[in-house]
């Protein structure tokens, strides 16, 4: 098509791909030489937490399918893609001995995928802490600090000579979340100063890895993906605008501010300090986070956050909670997704981009997920079994308007990867809601089907705009 006949033309060399994860798509759980991480270890002890008791052994076996996989992401017009690293299949034990067979494995991924003009993003940290530094504490201790840094500068020293994206975590936020609040991922515990030292102790991991990367003097950029969720106010009132501004200084200013500015915002500490949750920290830890700043972030937007002001006091005999600060409401009207409930809130993703480029010094950034779970997605197959996901296209055509106006606007937007490729597992909702530009049959061997929207992604990356 000529770029004439397009309504949104997006910058040359824009970075059109997705975003996947290890654990959620390279099975093989327990072959050649890995080590368990939390997810291994809790679908082991505890299978029903699992929807249908899938496991992350059952995943959509990349390991063993990589090489098809990519010949897909060919032909579904991606020039860059999104993997992590398994930090326990590369280092079973957390650190120590490095897995060969692991790092055979990544360096087939990452040659394939050049061989095929693709570009590998490559993440270091997607919520899978190997079980043996779980088991001495996970991100509250300080000795996971340094194992962590190792195998980042591990990964750096064997592949940074080919891969020039890194990223040091993925939404950060989730462990924290998740693992320390409300009992979603293991650990499962429920205490919000262990909550503030496992932040920390990502963001001070962050910096460390940057800084090592840096004294490497590799070709590439370092930077982390955050999920940065707006936080809009119910109404101008002084109350809601108070907190909606706390939902904002917990869930995106504590990562946001020192990955890209070097430093925690102000009021988060003093809001922190107050209630006696500040974390335990090194001398010289400030320091680090300071000088070493990002330079690129990826943000994963799905939904925002609708906050109004607390109606109730907060029980103070419950555990403590982000919420003791606001209250969440459903907007009256809004839209949402009908096959999975959220919020569909386009506009979110301009304003996440508007206030990078007017408060974070219009740091280079990308979208590195954004996309739309479906419930019971086979419902939509046709009689050539393609699943007819206009939905999706809808979804992803809605957004890019957004971005494309943020762009012409003058923020720093290099990319767009959608979450995801191939349907993937999705930690304890295993395969309800699926994802990807391609579907996987899990009772046929896993066979892939190239989607509608997969079709749709090709031409669109290949007219770089729509
Ligand atoms: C964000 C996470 O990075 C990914 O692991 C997850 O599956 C998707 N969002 C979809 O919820």
């Amino acid at each position: 098509m000529k770029t004439s006949e397009l309504t949104y033309v997006f910058p040359k060399d824009f970075w059109w791909g997705s975003a996947s994860s290890a654990t959620q798509m390279e099975g093989y759980s327990k072959a050649d030489g890995k080590g368990p991480n939390i997810w291994d270890y809790w679908y082991e002890t505890e299978p029903n937490r699992f929807f249908n008791g899938i496991g992350p052994n059952h995943t959509s076996q990349f390991y063993s399918r990589y090489e098809e996989d990519i010949k897909l992401l060919k032909e579904t017009g991606h020039n860059s893609f999104r993997f992590s690293i398994s930090w326990s299949r590369m280092f079973p034990e957390g650190r120590g001995k490095v897995n060969e067979k692991a790092v055979h494995f990544y360096n087939q991924v990452i040659n394939r995928l050049l061989d095929n003009e693709i570009e590998p993003f490559v993440n270091l940290y997607h919520f899978d802490m190997p079980l043996a530094l779980q088991n001495e504490g996970g991100w509250e201790s300080r000795s996971v600090v340094e194992a962590y840094v190792e195998y980042a500068g591990t990964c750096f020293a064997l592949f940074g000579d080919r891969v020039q994206k890194w990223f040091t975590h993925n939404e950060p936020i989730v462990p924290v979340e998740c693992g320390y609040l409300y009992g979603h991922h293991y650990p499962a515990i429920v205490d919000f100063k262990k909550a503030v030292q496992v932040a920390f102790h990502s963001m001070l991991t962050s910096a460390k890895a940057i800084e090592k990367y840096r004294s490497l003097s590799l070709p590439g950029k370092i930077g982390i993906i955050l999920n940065v969720t707006p936080s809009y106010p119910r109404s101008e009132h002084p109350a809601d605008l108070d907190a909606a501004e706390k939902a904002d200084l917990l869930f995106n200013r504590s990562f946001l501010d020192p990955s890209v500015k070097g430093e925690f915002p102000q009021k988060l500490v003093e809001m922190l300090e107050e209630e006696g949750f500040l974390p335990s920290y090194e001398l010289g830890d400030l320091d680090i986070i300071r000088e070493n700043t990002v330079d690129l972030l990826g943000i994963n937007y799905y939904q925002p956050r609708r906050v109004k002001a607390k109606e109730h006091l907060p029980n103070r005999n419950a555990p403590f909670m982000p919420e003791f600060y606001f209250d969440t409401y459903d907007m009256p009207g809004k839209k949402v997704n009908p096959y999975r409930g959220w919020e569909i809130y386009e506009k979110g993703i301009f304003d996440i981009l508007k206030n990078l480029q007017e408060n974070y010094g219009n740091i280079e950034c990308f979208i590195s997920e954004n996309g739309m779970g479906v419930e019971n997605e086979e419902r939509f197959i046709n009689s050539e079994g393609i699943i007819q996901d206009e939905y999706r296209i809808s979804f992803y055509k809605d957004h890019l308007k957004w971005v494309h106006q943020a762009i012409q606007e003058g923020a720093n937007v290099k990319g767009y990867h959608v979450w995801t490729f191939v349907d993937n597992w999705s930690w304890l909702n295993a395969y309800k809601n699926r994802y990807g530009l391609v579907s996987v049959d899990l009772d046929q061997n896993y066979k892939r089907t190239i989607k509608q929207s997969g079709y749709w992604y090709k031409e669109l990356a290949t007219n770089n705009g729509f």
